[in-house]
């Protein structure tokens, strides 16, 4: 099997093109490199004889999407800015990357003979719509322009499949976390940029009063959901949260990594962000039904791993 996977030298991309590598698939890397780095790729090494491509290049060029994809039989879609904030900051950038980016690899992957595109959709389409907890169902409200991106992108996914045929499913990913997960950007993913800090003897700051939560799931528990999907769907259009189901707010995370550096941790608390949602969190019934997902790490046992990765 030849997978493609976009934003493979990302957090989430690698640990998928991991796996892929483990399971003796033939497996290109098509990355920008804005976040991603080579050395997340290191893990190549362990697996000599294995096949691992690295193509750079940008998915808002659908030239170099389209040589890339050639006799792929499946997509990976990771590539994005993952960041809600910068697409606040900049939407018309985030959208080329995010939207844009989406809808050329669709169109590769239909005139290129790819049969599959899994693709790495957010939580963040819910936005602060009451309804908790998220079901697959429930009202899509984006809150800023990158959950706008991706429920954008998650309709060309309907529509490529209605109009196309091409095999579609959407993974709408809760908070992911674990190790590889860049902490260097004050825009980073908060986990990262907690054990980062608190590892080196640093502050942190909350921005609010630390009681809004996220499903954190940690990126293993997300690859399993992503090989389901590779696995078991042929044919159709497909949509699914992916989290583990639990909600942690802010001040409970510290609590839980105090208990795990077993030092005190000092928290300074200011202002909310701009299009920061409050409430997420999901029921991940449907995936666990259809698709046999069996998430297995609780955010404590998570954290416990990349902490002991950090060091
Ligand atoms: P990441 O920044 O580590 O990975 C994104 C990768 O995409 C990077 O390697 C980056 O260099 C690459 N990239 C960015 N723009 C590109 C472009 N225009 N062309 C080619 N490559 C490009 O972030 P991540 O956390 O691993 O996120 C992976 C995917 O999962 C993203 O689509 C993100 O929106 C989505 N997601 C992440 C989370 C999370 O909690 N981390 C949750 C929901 C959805
Ligand atoms: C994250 C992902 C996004 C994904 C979404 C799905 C990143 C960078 N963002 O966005 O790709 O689609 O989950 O739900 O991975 N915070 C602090 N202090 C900090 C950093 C953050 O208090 O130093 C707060 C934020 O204001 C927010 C919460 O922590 O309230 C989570 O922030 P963040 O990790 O950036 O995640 P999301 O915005 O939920």
């Amino acid at each position: 099997m030849k997978i493609c996977i976009t934003g493979g030298a990302g957090f989430i991309g690698s640990h998928i093109a991991e796996e892929c590598v483990k399971k003796g698939y033939e497996v290109i890397v098509f990355d920008n490199f804005s976040t991603g780095k080579k050395e997340n790729l290191s893990f190549v090494k362990n697996f000599p004889g294995s096949s691992l491509k690295i193509v750079k290049g940008d998915v808002a060029d659908y030239k170099a999407v389209s040589k890339a994809v050639k006799g792929c039989n499946a997509i990976f879609h990771e590539a994005a800015v993952a960041s809600v904030q910068k697409s606040i900051e900049n939407p018309p950038a985030t959208f080329e990357s995010n939207a844009k980016g989406t809808l050329n690899v669709l169109e590769a992957s239909r005139n290129n003979g790819v049969t599959k595109v899994i693709f790495a959709c957010s939580a963040a389409i819910f936005g602060d719509h009451p309804e908790i907890p998220k079901r697959e169902d429930s009202p899509v409200l984006p809150k800023s322009p990158y959950g706008a991106d991706k429920y954008i992108s998650e309709v060309y996914l309907r529509l490529y499949n209605e109009l196309y045929n091409l095999t579609t499913v959407s993974l709408r990913y809760f908070n992911v976390f674990g190790p590889r997960q860049d902490p260097s950007s004050p825009y980073s993913g908060v986990i990262s940029i907690f054990t980062t800090r608190i590892a080196q003897g640093k502050d942190i700051t909350v921005f609010g009063d630390g009681k809004q939560y996220r499903d954190f799931i940690f990126v293993k528990d997300v690859v399993q959901a992503n090989m389901l999907a590779l696995e078991k769907i042929h044919s159709g259009f497909h949509y699914y949260n992916v989290g583990y189901g639990k909600a942690t707010d802010l001040n409970m995370l510290i609590s839980i990594l105090q208990k795990i550096y077993q030092k005190e941790i000092t928290v300074n608390y200011t202002d909310a962000r701009p299009g920061d949602i409050k409430e997420s969190v999901t029921d991940p019934s449907k995936i666990i039904k259809e698709l046999g997902f069996t998430p297995g790490y609780s955010v404590e046992e998570g954290l416990r791993i990349l902490v002991e990765s950090l060091q």
